[in-house]
């Protein structure tokens, strides 16, 4: 599998790869996002989300699973599936992967089984204090696209 990797030092880098990002999403892209506590999974949605041009804050969906923002160029789904009770439990997932937005899933891996297989796997890595380490995996050629982009972008830079 193909792997793309960033290297960021400060919390601005972060949310600029992610802004670079939403500038090549397109509606129905779903994107996971994993990492450790602390390591940066809310500064990247929340650089995805201004890039999208969403003026609402955007912070963590603890108690609702999903929430919608749909002032932006796209509209942006932010799932936190961290508690959902049955891994098959289907609450609906499938429409805002097909849907008219782009979908960001915390704790992806636990509804594995009902992600679409065409998809952008993302995972930040706490290296030290202000170091981080993002890792995306593309499935499917549009995300493979993006993430080339995405790194002739950050080499030029
Ligand atoms: N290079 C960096 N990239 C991202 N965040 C960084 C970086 N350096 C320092 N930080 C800081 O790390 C913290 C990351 O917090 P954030 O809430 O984004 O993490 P999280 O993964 O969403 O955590 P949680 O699991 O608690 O929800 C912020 O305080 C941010 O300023
Ligand atoms: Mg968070």
């Amino acid at each position: 599998m193909e792997q793309f990797e960033f290297i960021t030092k400060t919390a601005e880098e972060t949310s600029a790869i992610a802004s670079s990002l939403s500038k090549k999403v397109i509606a129905s892209d779903v994107i996971t996002l994993e990492g450790d506590l602390g390591a940066g999974k809310t500064t990247f949605t929340k650089g995805l989300a201004k890039g999208l041009g969403i003026k609402r804050n955007v912070n963590s969906p603890t108690f609702t699973i999903i929430k919608e923002y749909k002032d932006g160029r796209l509209p942006l789904y932010h799932m936190d599936v961290y508690r959902v009770e049955d891994e098959g439990e289907d609450l609906g997932f499938d429409e805002y992967f097909h849907g008219d937005g782009i979908t960001v899933v915390e704790w992806a891996h636990l509804i594995n089984d009902q992600l679409p297989s065409e998809r952008l796997d993302i995972k930040i890595y706490y290296e030290d204090e202000t170091t981080r380490k993002i890792t995306m995996t593309p499935y499917g050629s549009h995300y493979v696209e993006i993430c080339k982009e995405l790194i002739n972008e950050s080499i030029s830079n």
